[in-house]
Parts: structure tokens; C-alpha cells; sequence
């Protein structure tokens, strides 16, 4: 266990005492293992005692770049000094909603929030509005944020039949979770069955291309486009995670699918917080007073939508992502460490299954292939949580099923994070 010095006990003190659960309700950590994070550079975070880790968390997901990166840092410094946030159209966000809409293929116009939860409720509120319809279709297993609409069946461990939505919170209200459908992610003919039957009352169907770490099986996202087309349903990619990280055009120019409305969040700021919806100009007029009739109008207003630092954060970042390289970079880093991190575990007769793409992986204790929500079910969690503590007790930061890959890891975090997996194996086989 870490050392921790008596200046970071006493911020653990102040945090146990003002936040509740010692904690921004991100991440939570026992009393006796908790840190607190003091700083980042590149690939590296330090906490307040000064112990260094390889950052695979990244902010979950935003520090594409890796943390502090200069690029960044000077287009902010140069845009501080003129003011931190207008409220107005700036011009900052003209700027990248331009480039947002030169590299997303479903993009034609662009709304800007700060959160992707935000986004997420945004994106499926105009969808209401267009299609003059209340239920969305979300699938299981699949994340859109914090909404009474978005955090529905993320991790039931009961699943009921599908469609039939599970509230993952406390105080949602049932009349919102009730106009939610959920179907089986990557299971075309269980979802073209649900859509078939309720596609009077359908909004929109919105999905993650890549559902947290489990990739769409050939087909899925070309059935569900072509399923949501033929009954004109707005499908929506939430981007949130892999706009701008599986490739520069998001998961719909990965895998080659086109849906009508994105949302995008984590990259698109460069760390700070910004998010936004993108989409075909049909549908995102909704969002404009002068384009359709007043009863049409969907109103959104944040007063940091689209703040000119992080607007500048994010041109930044984007001007990085599109230099030559970087995502052969990006994809050649993931790749060698979760075939590394299978290998290891395989030799160490761990039951293992890697998944997810190059850039954003991570592994499930169990012997069965997974592809669906559903077949993830009797993963072994206790053996997850020792592999994730004894990858932090090595060294290695990272999610609770998720490996970050960014463009400040270097080969000799790559080999450093190799070697945790063989010692965090051998400590499970023990
Ligand atoms: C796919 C997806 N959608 C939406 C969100 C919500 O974004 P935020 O936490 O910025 O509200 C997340 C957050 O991780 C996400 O992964």
C-alpha cells in the first residue's frame, strides 16, 4: 500500500467531512486505500503523497492527448486573457463546430453543452420533437448518462424481459423511465422484434457504436440503421467515448454506419467540459427559432454551452488527433496491450475474455465470448475488483472495466504496464 503523508490524510479528513461519501460520486474508495489525485502530466498522474501512476483512467476519457499537453495548454493560455465565458456565440465555437462538421459524417450542424449527460437528454429531446412522439429505445447494458431517460438498464442484475426498462437510481420518476424501451444490444432480430411492435412510439433509437468495451457484431449497426431508416426513426450514436478516440470521424466512420444524430463529449473538449449533439440540418433546425414554426421549437440554453476555453481546448486537441499518425499511434499502443494483457492471463489459466477496440479495452473473468449484455452476467466481479487493486498497487491507474489509451503513452509505459499484468496475474493465480 502506498505511503501516504500527513498533508494528504488531512485533505482525506476535509473530504470525508464535505463531500458526500469522500468523494465527487465518481469514484469511491475504501477509507484505508484512499488518494487523492494532485497532478498530471502526459501519461502520468501523481497523488498528494507524490506516488506516480501510469494513467489509463485519463479523466475518463477526456485527456485523449494525455494530461497538461502543451498544445493545449498554450491555446488556452492564449484565450484566457480574453475572457473566460460570454454567453454569446463565440467565436472559438464556430471554429469547431466547423471542424466537428468536416470530420463526423452525420454531422451538419452542431449544439453545444458542457456534459455528455446533457447531450444524450438533448439529442433524444429533439428527436421528440421531431418525430411528435414520447419513448426512446436504448439498449441494455448501454450508457447515455445521468437523465431519467439515459440511466435505465445499465447494470441490472436481475434483467427482466426486454423492452421493460430497470431505473439504476433512486428518485427517478417512473412516468420518465416508463417511455424508455431497452433492447438486447448486438441481438438484430430481439431488436428489430421490439422496434417492428412499438415503432408507433418511437422517438428515436439511441446507442453507443461501441457499447462500453463490447463491439457491435458484423451487421448490427448496418441492421439497426437500416431497421430505424425503413420506419423513420432518428437513430442516434452517443459518441460521448468514441468520438474522435476509435478514429477521427467517431465510431460511425469506424464502422462505417451513419446515423442521424451524434453526441459528442470527453475529446471534443480536450479536458474541459464541454459536450455537444451534431446531426443532420432536418433535424438539428429544430434547435433554431427562425427554421421551424414556434410549437416545433426545442429550446436549449446552458450558460457554459460552447465556452470559448474549452471550445480552444478542443480545437487544439483535434488539431493533434489530425496530424499524421496519431490514430496508427493511438491503435498500435492498445493494441499490443491488450493482446499482451489476454496472453498473460491465458498463461496464468485465468479465465479471460479482452474486449473492446484498441483504443478503449478491458477484460471480463469468464470463459464465454462476450457479445451481449447478457453474456456478461456471470463474469467473475470479485476477481475484477482484485485485478483492478492490484493493478493500482502496481502502479497502473484505470477504470472499473475500461483501459484508456491515450497519445502520451510511451513504449516505456507500455512495457511498465506489461510487467504489472504479469506480476497482477501471478497474484491471482496465487
Ligand atoms: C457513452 C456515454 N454517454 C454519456 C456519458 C455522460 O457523459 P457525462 O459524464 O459528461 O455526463 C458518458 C460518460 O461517461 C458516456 O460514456
Amino acid at each position: 500500500m502506498a505511503k501516504r503523508t500527513a498533508a494528504e490524510k488531512r485533505l482525506l479528513e476535509k473530504a470525508a467531512k464535505y463531500l458526500p461519501g469522500a468523494s465527487l460520486g465518481n469514484v469511491f474508495q475504501k477509507p484505508e486505500e484512499a488518494f487523492l489525485i494532485a497532478r498530471g502530466k502526459g501519461s502520468h498522474v501523481w497523488d498528494v503523497s507524490g506516488n506516480e501512476y501510469i494513467d489509463f483512467l485519463l479523466g475518463s476519457g477526456p485527456e485523449l492527448l494525455g494530461h497538461s499537453h502543451p498544445a493545449v495548454n498554450d491555446a488556452v493560455r492564449a484565450v484566457l486573457d480574453d475572457g473566460a465565458t460570454f454567453f454569446h456565440t463565440n467565436e472559438k465555437s464556430v471554429l469547431l463546430a466547423e471542424e466537428i462538421c468536416k470530420a463526423v459524417p452525420c454531422a451538419e450542424r452542431v449544439r453545444f453543452f458542457s456534459a455528455g449527460s446533457e447531450a444524450t437528454f438533448h439529442a433524444m429531446r429533439v428527436c421528440r420533437a421531431y418525430r411528435k412522439r414520447d419513448k426512446v429505445l436504448k439498449f441494455e447494458g448501454g450508457y447515455h448518462g445521468t437523465s431519467d431517460y439515459g440511466w435505465v438498464s445499465i447494470n441490472p442484475a436481475n434483467p427482466p424481459p426486454l423492452p421493460q426498462p430497470v431505473p439504476e437510481s433512486a428518485g427517478m420518476p417512473k412516468a420518465a423511465v416508463d417511455l424508455v424501451l431497452v433492447a438486447p444490444f448486438n441481438d438484430l432480430e430481439a431488436t428489430n422484434a421490439i422496434i417492428g411492435k412499438h415503432h408507433n412510439d418511437l422517438a428515436c433509437v439511441i446507442v453507443e457504436p461501441l457499447q462500453r468495451i463490447i463491439p457491435p457484431v458484423p451487421g448490427f449497426l448496418k441492421g439497426l440503421r437500416e431497421i430505424s431508416s425503413h420506419y423513420h426513426i432518428p437513430l442516434i450514436f452517443d459518441e460521448v467515448v468514441t468520438g474522435f478516440r476509435l478514429a477521427y470521424g467517431g465510431g460511425q466512420e469506424y464502422y462505417g454506419v451513419t446515423p442521424d444524430l451524434c453526441t459528442m463529449a470527453k475529446a471534443i473538449g480536450g479536458g474541459f467540459p464541454l459536450s455537444a449533439v451534431a446531426g443532420c440540418a432536418e433535424i438539428m433546425d429544430y434547435y433554431d427559432p427562425n427554421a421551424v414554426a414556434k410549437s416545433d421549437y426545442v429550446y436549449t440554453v446552458g450558460t457554459l454551452s460552447g465556452n470559448p476555453i474549452a471550445c480552444a481546448a478542443g480545437l487544439a486537441t483535434l488539431k493533434v488527433l489530425k496530424k499524421k499518425g496519431a490514430y496508427e499511434r493511438l491503435h498500435a499502443v492498445g493494441s499490443r496491450l491488450r493482446s499482451e494483457l489476454s496472453r498473460i492471463l491465458t498463461e496464468a489459466e485465468i479465465p479471460n475474455q479482452v474486449v473492446g477496440e484498441d483504443t478503449c479495452f478491458d477484460v471480463y473473468f469468464q470463459e464465454t465470448p462476450v457479445t451481449t449484455y447478457r453474456s456478461t452476467l456471470k463474469a467473475d466481479k470479485a476477481m475484477l475488483n482484485k485485478y483492478n487493486a492490484a493493478m493500482l498497487q502496481n502502479g497502473v491507474i484505470k477504470g472499473g472495466q475500461k483501459y484508456y489509451v491515450s497519445l502520451a503513452h510511451t513504449d516505456e509505459d507500455v512495457e511498465r504496464t506489461i510487467k504489472a499484468f504479469k506480476a497482477v496475474a501471478e497474484a491471482l493465480r496465487g
